[in-house]
């Protein structure tokens, strides 16, 4: 009986009259007629099990007892199916097993939650993950990243990579978030942090002379979470030397075009498309433009320029942009969903959002219709290309906040006319990212990508006189509106490495106590070199058309950062702080995980 024969999904009308031994979890224990039906579920499938009363009255008994999520093993022989009985839905839907023997290995409490209601709580399956587990779809998720991994592995094998770990216990790497950190007891006062990115190592690595390292790299950052978002992440993070950005671009296209065929069968065209990041921002209003759909954004600015609508008429005069999506077939909106679409253009800093319809006979009315001409409205529609029945949005602002409003309103109708197709796979490369960004908060200048980003030969000289305008040589991989990964050229001097740190304000003392050790290794001969990480999650999340990375994640966090099932993070003994020079100021309510983390 122990250990089986097959699995659940393996037996079909071709093992008619087999004896078989098969175990797993009671998916369903029904009676019926005199009866006892039993669907035997494991990681593979569902195979229905009979015992007859008439022949096997003492197992039928027993079979009578057993609950939903008891574990059993069978022994039985396979027989046919009675016709009205054949389940075409499921592989093993015309057979059934005849059942001899049978045992109990273990019995289950009542489950505390209906495993296959999709309507229960998130916050209960996460704290019975192995439950959810067990139908809801999670063990074939793991297993399609699993592949993805192995699939990895080999082709990166294959193309000379050598798989390093590098050390958790680490020092800060700025790669944007909070780190979190691990107090020393060796060195009272003294913390590692744990690695946002293995960045710095993987870098060392090319000096060191390993050419080209990769790994399967566990990331930590504390930063406020979402969907696409994890304290802790997996990323696929690789590093080479003596190459240019075609090199990497054309590594990772054979990768994902490997995976995409040996995980789902689909074939990749390479190579990808690519987009400057200027393009991307002016056509798609995003860095990580969504290509599955059209709808791009159209600019109204040089055919509204002699405008006397006061609104519009500012912008340009401050040198802003005037924008506009056609909202195809969505004349008909209500007023309640403009008012919340003009809510998210203001929170992307949009004074306003405009909007024309065009109506049946061609008439054109909505917000801005009485403040332009005859001729600015059909301007308008001839760029926009709209016609009866569509709705025009219009946002005049800076050019940033024109264009991102409008990306972010450009997927939201999207959603809401239902466009977006299922089941494409819409990869492209944005290229050419500024390398700096002005904090305003901070009033300084802060690196786009990561401080360790080249910049691009011909736009060098402007680090000092024009820092905004410098290009780098960073690309980010994009799928389906997901920024799937991120990488760049490095710079390799530690010259190079001290003016960029200049140029993102960090003193010379500063950038010695904090990149000592990578100054330093640049010094001894560091090659060219680059590299990229890709997220490991949000790829698999695409690959399963999950929602959510917590998808793929055998145990995720909360959105506030916490492992319902262990319930951590926790409070320790003060023992344990004491040895680590740890004292903790009193937090209200004190004890919960979330006030917990307050402490360290
Ligand atoms: P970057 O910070 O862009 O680059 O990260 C690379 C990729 O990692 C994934 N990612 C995340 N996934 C889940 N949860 C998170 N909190 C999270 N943060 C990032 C994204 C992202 O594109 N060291 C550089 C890479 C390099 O330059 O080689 C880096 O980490 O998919
Ligand atoms: P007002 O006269 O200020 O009420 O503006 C008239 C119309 O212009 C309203 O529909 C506003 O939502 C719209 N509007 C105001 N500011 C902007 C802007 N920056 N971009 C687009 N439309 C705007």
């Amino acid at each position: 009986m122990y250990p089986r024969t097959h699995h659940c999904n393996a037996l079909t009308l071709d093992h008619v009259g087999q004896r078989v031994d098969l175990s797993g979890w009671v998916n369903s224990c029904r009676n019926l007629g005199g009866l006892v039906f039993i669907d035997l579920r494991d990681r593979e499938g569902v195979t229905q099990l009979v015992i007859d009363p008439a022949t096997q009255p003492e197992l039928a008994s027993r079979a009578g007892a057993i609950r939903e999520e008891w574990v059993i093993a069978a022994t039985g022989t396979v027989r046919a199916r009675p016709d009205a009985m054949v389940n075409r839905q499921r592989p093993t839907g015309a057979i059934e097993i005849a059942v001899e023997g049978l045992e109990i290995l273990n019995r289950a409490a009542p489950m505390p939650f209906n495993l296959e209601d999709p309507s229960v709580s998130e916050d209960l399956r996460l704290k019975y993950r192995y439950l959810d587990m067990r139908r809801s779809g999670l063990v074939s998720n793991l297993r399609l990243r699993h592949k993805i991994t192995k699939v990895v592995r080999d082709v990166l094998d294959q193309r000379g990579f050598v798989e390093v770990e590098t050390p958790i216990l680490s020092k800060s790497t700025p790669e944007g978030a909070r780190d979190y950190l691990v107090p020393s007891r060796v060195h009272p006062g003294c913390f590692y942090a744990l690695p946002q990115a293995p960045q710095q190592y993987k870098q060392i690595l090319m000096v060191g002379g390993l050419e080209r390292y990769f790994q399967i790299a566990r990331c930590f950052r504390d930063e406020d979470l979402r969907a696409d978002r994890q304290p802790e992440f997996t990323q696929i993070d690789l590093e080479m030397s003596f190459v240019t950005r075609e090199d990497i671009i054309a590594t990772i296209e054979a990768m994902l075009a490997t995976v995409m065929q040996e995980v789902l069968g689909r074939t990749l065209e390479t190579p990808l498309p690519r987009l400057t990041y200027r393009e991307a921002m002016d056509r798609f209003g995003s860095d990580k433009p969504d290509t599955r759909f059209a709808m791009e954004l159209v600019d109204l600015t040089a055919a509204l320029r002699q405008t006397e609508f006061r609104v519009f008429r500012g912008v340009i005069d401050q040198g802003g942009v005037i924008k506009a999506i056609n909202a195809r077939g969505l004349a008909g909106t209500n007023r309640r969903q403009i008012d919340t679409w003009t809510e998210t253009a203001q929170v992307f800093g949009a004074k306003g959002l405009a909007w024309l319809k065009v109506g049946p006979q061609g008439e054109v009315t909505g917000s801005v219709a009485k403040f332009l001409t005859d001729s600015e409205r059909a301007a308008v529609l001839a760029a926009t290309g709209a016609a009866e029945g569509d709705l025009v949005l219009i946002v005049a602002d800076r050019h940033r906040v024109a264009c991102e409003a409008l990306g972010r309103l450009r997927l939201d109708v999207a959603k809401t006319a239902g466009i977006i197709p299922e089941n494409a796979f819409n990869f492209l490369w944005v290229v050419d990212f500024p390398l700096l960004d002005f904090d305003e908060q901070e009033k300084r200048y802060v690196a786009v990508h990561h401080p360790f980003t080249s910049p691009r030969d011909e736009d060098f000289d402007k680090l000092d006189t024009d820092p905004g305008a410098v290009r780098a040589k960073a690309y980010d991989v994009v799928l389906n509106g997901v920024e799937l990964g991120g990488g760049s050229i490095r710079i390799h001097t530690p010259e190079m490495q001290q003016r960029m740190f200049s140029a993102l304000g960090i003193a010379p003392d500063e950038a010695k106590a904090r990149f000592g050790h990578i100054l330093e290794a640049l010094g001894f001969g560091a090659p060219p070199h680059g590299g990229i990480a890709l997220g490991l999650d949000r790829f698999a999340m695409l690959m399963v058309g999950a929602p959510s990375i917590r998808d793929v994640i055998a145990f995720p966090k909360t959105a506030k950062a916490t492992c319902l099932m262990t319930e951590s993070p926790s409070t320790v003994d003060d023992r344990q702080l004491e040895e680590l020079h740890i004292r903790t100021a009193p937090v209200e309510p004190a004890g919960t995980p979330e006030a917990s983390t307050a402490g360290a």
